[in-house]
């Protein structure tokens, strides 16, 4: 089968990742990136010098090529909905980055025009490609933890002023909000993937200090799962000097906690045997990986995790399944966020 041929629009921090994960999949006849479409013109230049591809001034003209079967969504979060909907539209596959938008009911509408175009919505949410917590999954699905009954995450990192003043759009309510939607998703999809949708957020608190930016720099929110478990969701970018996320999953018959991305305590009462899927993890990570580092790095990261989300999509695609992450789980966690600034009072989502 012919690689599958990917544009990338925005091709800023992020997306040397995707640039270079796809890269991998090159390697292995999986998928090829074919262009990029980005704004800025020094940018555009040294991606293309960089990564040996053309890259167009707007989408538009990235989705007038008749060379791209799907696109990598890496531009600033709040544009997101908007081109994932121009993307689904011109009949292309869309693999959006984290968060899906920062308005739940564009993702939504991506969700529902991808849908109508037979088009397949995926997301990035890498932390997922990890054999701790698809161990976990695995366990929770299959009832070795009993019924949930508490769940936390929390991302205790650091951002200084320079890292906000390094884009425009950083920390606005319109393109990015604060700590949960930019730094916490990950964590935030990890809790609701393995814990269980949320049903209400039943107190949250939401600050604005010591950076000057307009969303949040701390936010701490007790939820409640619609499955009746009891949980927060917390986290900070002023965090000195930048600390691991945590996870914790709690059952009646199980529990597991992570810290970064390392399963550090899984336990069931009855014995849980379990294999890496092959088809999720080929290249299987070992249960334990390096620390997180991007507590006061914003890309400190291998694209190892990114290649594995690809590798699943494009497989995914071809076999006509549904990739580990789709539009639906970037919704759950862009609803959630949503419902924790409507709680708090804040932003543009206190009139939602
Ligand atoms: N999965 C992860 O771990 C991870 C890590 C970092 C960032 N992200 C996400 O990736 C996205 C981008 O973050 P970043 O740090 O790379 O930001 P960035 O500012 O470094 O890059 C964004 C790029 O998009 C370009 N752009 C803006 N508007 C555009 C438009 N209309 N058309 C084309 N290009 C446009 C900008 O000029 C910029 O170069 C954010 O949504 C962020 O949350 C995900």
């Amino acid at each position: 089968m012919e690689p599958m041929r990917f544009g990338i629009v925005g091709c800023g921090g992020i997306a040397q990742i995707h640039a270079d994960s796809l890269d991998v999949l090159a390697s292995e006849g999986l998928a090829v990136l074919v262009a990029g479409a980005e704004t800025h013109e020094g940018r555009a230049k040294e991606f293309s010098e960089r990564w040996g591809v053309p890259v167009h001034g707007s989408l538009a003209e990235l989705l007038a090529r008749d060379d791209i079967d799907a696109v990598a969504v890496c531009t600033p979060s709040g544009l997101h909905g908007d081109e994932t909907i121009e993307i689904a539209r011109s009949g292309r596959h869309i693999l959006c980055e984290k968060p899906g938008d920062v308005v739940a009911s564009k993702v939504a509408e991506g969700v529902r025009v991808a849908k109508e175009k037979g088009v397949v919505f995926g997301g990035i949410f890498q932390q997922r490609y990890t054999a701790g917590a698809l161990k976990v999954k695995k366990a929770v699905d299959e009832g070795y933890f009993g019924h949930i009954t508490f769940v936390h995450c929390e991302t205790p990192w650091l951002r200084e002023q320079g890292y906000y003043d390094s884009g425009d759009w950083r920390g606005t309510w319109a393109l990015d909000c604060g700590v949960l939607s930019n730094q916490g998703p990950h964590m935030v999809d990890r809790l609701l993937w393995l814990g269980g949708d949320v049903d209400d957020v039943i107190a949250a608190t939401c600050e604005t200090r010591d950076r000057k930016i307009e969303a949040e720099t701390v936010a701490v929110a007790t939820i409640r799962l619609v499955n009746g478990a009891l949980g927060t969701i917390t986290g900070t970018t002023l965090a000195y000097p930048g600390l691991a996320q945590r996870v914790l999953i709690c059952g009646s018959e199980g529990s597991a906690a992570f810290v970064g991305d390392d399963l550090v305590s899984f336990a069931t009462k009855r014995p849980f045997e379990y294999e890496p899927p092959a088809d999720i993890l080929p290249h299987a990570r070992p249960e334990k990986v390096d620390a997180d580092g991007r507590a006061a790095k914003p890309l400190g990261m291998s694209s190892d995790m990114h290649a594995a989300n690809y590798r699943n999509f494009v497989t995914s695609v071809r076999a006509g399944k549904r990739p580990l992450v789709t539009g639906e789980d970037q919704y759950r966690v862009c609803r959630t966020l949503n419902l924790i600034y409507k709680r708090a009072g804040v932003g543009p989502y206190a009139s939602m």
